[in-house]
Parts: C-alpha cells; structure tokens; sequence
C-alpha cells in the first residue's frame, strides 16, 4: 500500500494539499479510505488527521471501511418508505446474512447502503444493484434479486 500512497504523495506534495482531491485519489485507488492512509498523509503532508476525517465523513463520496465489488443502494426515501422499502432492506439484510450494524457481506461481494431519494418515486420501492434499477420490488423478490446478481440466477 506505501507504494500507492507514495505516488499519491508526490503529486500533493506539490499542490499544496486539497484535502477532498487526495481522498478521492485514496477512494479510486482502494474503494475507500485506510485509516493507516490518513494518518500517513497527515504526518507527511502536516495536515491534522482531524481535518482528512472531518473530509470523509462529511462527504458520503468517501468510505472508511472496505467496501464490496457490488453495491446495493436501497432507497429510505418518502415513497420508497410508504410503499415498503423497510420489509425489504430487513429481507435483503437477512438474505445476505447481515446484522444491524453491518453493511458488507464477509465475502465482500456486496454492500448495502441507503439512499434519501433515487428520482424513480414512481417506481417505489426501488433498489438499484450497481447500475442496474429494480422498481416495485416486493420482499419476496428479494432473493431472486441478489441471485440474479450473483450469476446464480435468471429472472
Ligand atoms: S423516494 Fe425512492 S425513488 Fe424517490
């Protein structure tokens, strides 16, 4: 990993350090933001680690765990809420084995996260695997879904 940060480093050494460009460098280059990372950066470059984390916690762009090789973004919105996406975050979570506080199943193969609001309000509930849009989902749909997605099966 220090060869990565290294290269990272040489090209803030010289910009002075923008604190959101080096993190989104640590996002594209790991799928989120070692805590290692930022205490590395913060010594080399003599920025607080303080402000790195403010950064990454604030902007929903950055993660500081490991992320998933797919993402599920489930959305919490109004409509979504109204029309069930509770049941099928719940469903989802125990389709893929996750407790309250998790959000990566422990092959890494997905992540769920939450959404406000995808702009598909017609469509609610709506979760959406990567890029691709499930709308009216029903909790039983669930486990076909992730199936699916899994190559395990066609829908
Ligand atoms: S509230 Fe779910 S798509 Fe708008």
């Amino acid at each position: 990993m220090e060869k990565a940060y290294e290269k990272i480093l040489r090209k803030y050494e010289k910009e002075e350090g923008n604190v959101i460009s080096l993190l989104q460098d640590l996002e594209k280059e790991f799928g989120f933001v070692p805590e290692d990372a930022v205490y590395w950066f913060s010594h080399r470059l003599n920025i607080p680690a303080s402000n790195f984390f403010g950064v990454a916690t604030f902007y929903s762009q950055f993660h500081l765990k490991p992320r998933g090789r797919h993402i599920i973004t489930a959305c919490v919105g109004t409509a979504c809420h109204v029309r069930g996406a509770e049941p099928i975050v719940n469903r989802m979570k125990e389709h893929l084995s996750l407790r309250e506080d998790e959000d990566t199943t422990k092959d890494m193969y997905f992540t769920m996260d939450n959404v406000a609001c995808m702009g598909a309000c017609s469509l609610a509930p709506v979760i959406k695997i990567d890029k691709k849009v499930y709308g009216n989902v029903a909790p039983d749909e669930v486990g076909d879904i992730l199936d699916e997605s899994r190559g395990l099966k066609a829908r």
